[in-house]
């Protein structure tokens, strides 16, 4: 097949405190790029380049005739709902692509949206309050301590070490400092102060597989007043430390609990629509109650073990090798469009008929 490869590449660029950061941190080094394209072409797929900036339609549409399916790893460029910015193109061109379609990718980027599609599908999220201004009044059915975020960020953006905040002195400045950078509103959340596990999944409706549960080794991080796996704990201790270290594997966890995590995580996932793979993080209040913090539709892919991508260390766990979780990935993507392969997805049939996946509520 000829495979499309979208992207927003990484570039390494000093900028002041005052600047708003975001997406680009989450942009994808040229190893992660090159790595995917060497996956695809050992699958033995043609691999088209597309970088995911302001030129991606004009060369989308160019290479529409020639491209069989797309492998989407785009974070698009700053702006609202930027996610879907390379699904909403693939839509119109009518490109199969691998990953969730441009509804799921919005709301997943936006946390307090993706909240409330959780608890309208009776699944816990710790209870929350959106600021649209730093002097928004404190709802009174919040308590300390809250953690805040910026509403619209992933990889940890905006959430570091002193996040936690114990009174609403240390809240209105936290906000004020939040706002300064981020410009968008701020999520202020009841902090879980439980044992926190991420879930990492490939896949689709009754084939969707959870991988090796991970949990967050809180015993293994330096001192903390309130442990979270902030910004500071993802690129600085585990950059020193090895990604391993942060995480155990899912051995200290009980049967039961392994089956509510699963089952949860299942659930969010089909609640939020996302598709063929995805990571969704969740934590336990004191009484072991078990709440999701967010839902990643583009789990990292990064191949460098000492990166940090909790769903790189799940596959590694469960036993995939590099090139096969991008093939499960892809794999699982076109069974949801029906094509159908021999097992080396050389020969390709195109089936006119969608394939209705099967929600789970
Ligand atoms: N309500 C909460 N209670 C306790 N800890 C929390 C809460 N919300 C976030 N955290 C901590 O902060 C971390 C990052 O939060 P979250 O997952 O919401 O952000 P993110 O930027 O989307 O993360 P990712 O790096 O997974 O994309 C969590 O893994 C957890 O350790
Ligand atoms: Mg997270």
């Amino acid at each position: 097949m000829n495979i499309g490869l979208t992207y927003n590449l990484f570039i390494d660029k000093t900028l002041s405190d005052e600047e708003p950061p975001p997406c680009s941190d989450e942009y994808d080094s040229p190893k992660t790029i090159l790595a995917i394209e060497n996956a695809l072409k050992a699958l033995g797929h043609t691999v088209i380049l597309i970088e995911a900036d302001e030129n991606a339609y004009m060369q989308l549409h160019k290479l529409k005739n020639r491209l069989d399916f797309v492998f989407n790893i785009a974070e698009g460029i700053p702006g609202e709902s930027r996610e879907s910015q390379i699904p909403v193109m693939l839509e119109m061109l009518n490109i199969p692509y691998t990953g969730c379609g441009p509804l799921s990718a919005a709301i997943t980027l936006d946390k307090a949206v993706a909240k409330k599609i959780l608890i309208a599908h009776g699944i816990k999220t710790p209870p929350y309050q959106v600021f649209n201004t730093p002097e928004d009044e404190l709802d009174s059915n919040l308590s300390f301590p809250l953690i805040v975020k910026p509403n619209g960020e992933g990889s940890s953006a905006g959430i570091e070490k002193d996040s936690v905040c114990k009174d609403e002195i240390v809240l209105r400045k936290k906000l004020k400092q939040l706002f300064n950078k981020y410009k968008q509103p701020i999520l202020a959340e009841k902090f879980l102060s439980g044992r926190e596990f991420t879930i990492s999944l490939i896949g689709n409706g009754e084939d969707l597989r959870v991988l090796p549960i991970m949990e967050i080794a809180y015993e293994r991080f330096p001192k903390m007043d309130f442990y979270i796996d902030c910004y500071e704990a993802k690129s600085i201790w585990c950059a020193e430390n090895g990604l391993e270290e942060a995480v155990v594997a899912e051995d200290r966890i009980d049967s039961d609990l392994k089956r509510r995590l699963s089952e949860i995580a299942i659930n969010s996932f089909n609640a939020l629509g996302l598709r063929d793979f995805g990571r969704i993080d969740m934590r336990l209040d004191e009484k072991d109650n078990i709440y999701v913090l967010e839902a990643n539709p583009l789990p990292g892919l990064n191949p460098d073990p000492k990166h940090f991508s909790y769903f790189q260390v799940s596959c590694r766990v469960a036993g995939l090798s590099y090139e096969s979780t991008i093939e499960s990935i892809l794999a699982a993507a076109m069974k949801r469009y029906k094509f159908y392969t021999n097992t080396s997805h050389k020969k390709i049939i195109k089936n006119e008929t969608p394939l209705t996946v099967q929600k789970k509520t």
